[in-house]
């Protein structure tokens, strides 16, 4: 007997990389040496450190019963302490920091703690789809916002009708950003506080890539003053320390807004085991070994297929943040034109822009995540082909 999923399922886009996945396998089944540009996960182990402590929490019997409310006190002090000295920000570690089963589940779960039906979320495009995903499942009505080139991929908070900024709950954010690579601004960031106060506004800014940053440094939205006021942060120890499987971050920012994300935790999971707790907080102390030299890797990594592609003629824009390119396509191709023939022509697996929204047409993205040498090769591929 077949049983229908619930309706809210419809209202989600389709599901616009299924078509490359099966070209990517088809390729793969053939025998080719698929570069698989495609995935935003880190190549690189965790770090043994990080392993070990794992490793000594899990024979530790302490660590076998429900991680119940806001988790491990030892790891609440170590994020305030590290958010301390990296952004020179004071979070009470009681009140204002919570532990998340990385940011994927805590974007879901605030879109549930806050958003009623019928409330709009205003939602930048090109996004990682589940600002979308969660707010329709909320029952919310998400109001897109472009992110473009010219406007050095910010929202234009400006152009949003005043009528719709006074129905909006939520302003979800971004920064570093994915897909576009972009680093926020302090005077955006400024921009955007100015503008949740003025709307009574909730900030959810994702920062699952904060500390993946280049050239200048990433910056926490909590460093505005007054931004405790009205926004909520989310950081993720993920990409930061090469623990996409461990599923382990925090939420920070606004008491209220903190309590809320935990009193709907509270009701739908059990916590993130004190192991992994006890493993993250030993990944903070020791951030300073770690994550430098993983940033070096990516920066190498971009700067070969960046300047790369832009000598072969193609117009990359390097990015300031995160592990991801944004690519314009060659004149007169669309996204997918482009990643079908890189996959079909090159072997090389890339992702559509307009996967990411409608804005993210005449692009492609493309991630660091597979050696230098390989990127190189890429460019070589790349080279080959005639647009
Ligand atoms: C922008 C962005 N936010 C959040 C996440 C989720 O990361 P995690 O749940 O592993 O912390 C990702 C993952 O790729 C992402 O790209």
């Amino acid at each position: 007997m077949p049983f229908a999923v619930a309706d809210r399922f419809k209202l989600l886009p389709p599901y616009l990389f299924a078509e490359i996945d099966k070209k990517k396998k088809a390729a793969m089944k053939a025998g080719h040496d698929v570069i698989n540009l495609g995935i935003g996960d880190p190549d690189t182990p965790t770090p043994r450190v990080i392993v070990e402590a794992l490793q000594k929490a899990a024979a530790d019997p302490a660590t076998h019963s429900y991680a119940l409310d806001n988790g491990d006190p030892g790891f609440r002090n170590e994020i305030a302490s590290f958010f301390k000295r990296r952004f020179g920000v004071t979070l009470d570690p009681d009140k204002e920091i919570y532990p998340t089963i990385g940011s994927k589940e805590a974007l879901a779960n605030f879109a549930f703690a806050f958003v009623n039906p019928g409330e709009i979320t205003l939602v930048p495009e090109p996004c990682y789809p589940v600002y979308r995903g969660a707010t329709y499942f909320a029952g919310g009505v998400p109001l897109y916002m472009d992110l473009r080139e010219e406007n050095d991929f910010f929202p234009d908070l400006d152009a949003i009708d005043p009528r719709d900024a006074a129905r909006a709950k939520v302003l979800w954010l971004n920064y570093p950003n994915s897909p576009t690579g972009k680093l926020a601004t302090k005077a955006f960031f400024e921009k955007a506080v100015a503008f949740a106060k003025k709307y009574n506004i909730i900030i959810l800014q994702d920062a699952a890539y904060t500390e993946m940053y280049f050239d200048a440094k990433a910056i926490s939205i909590l460093e505005i003053p007054g931004a405790k006021d009205v926004a909520l942060e989310l950081h993720s120890c993920s990409k930061t320390f090469s623990m996409t499987g461990w599923r382990v971050g925090w939420a920070c920012g606004n008491a209220d807004l903190v309590q809320g994300l935990g009193r709907m935790k509270s009701n739908v999971d059990s916590g993130i085991w004190t192991a992994i707790q006890r493993a993250s907080t030993v990944a903070l102390q020791n951030y300073d070994a770690i994550v430098p030299p993983l940033m070096k890797m990516y920066k190498q990594r971009r700067d070969t297929f960046c300047n790369g592609l832009n000598a072969i003629g193609w117009n990359v824009r390097p990015p300031e943040g995160t592990f991801y390119t944004w690519i314009k396509v060659p004149k007169g191709a669309t996204s997918a034109e482009t990643t079908t023939r890189l996959l079909e022509e090159a072997h090389i697996v890339t992702t559509p822009g307009n996967g990411f929204g409608a804005p993210g047409e005449g692009y492609i993205r493309a991630t660091l995540t597979v050696p230098e040498e390989r990127l190189a090769e890429a460019v070589q591929r790349i080279k080959k082909l005639k647009w």
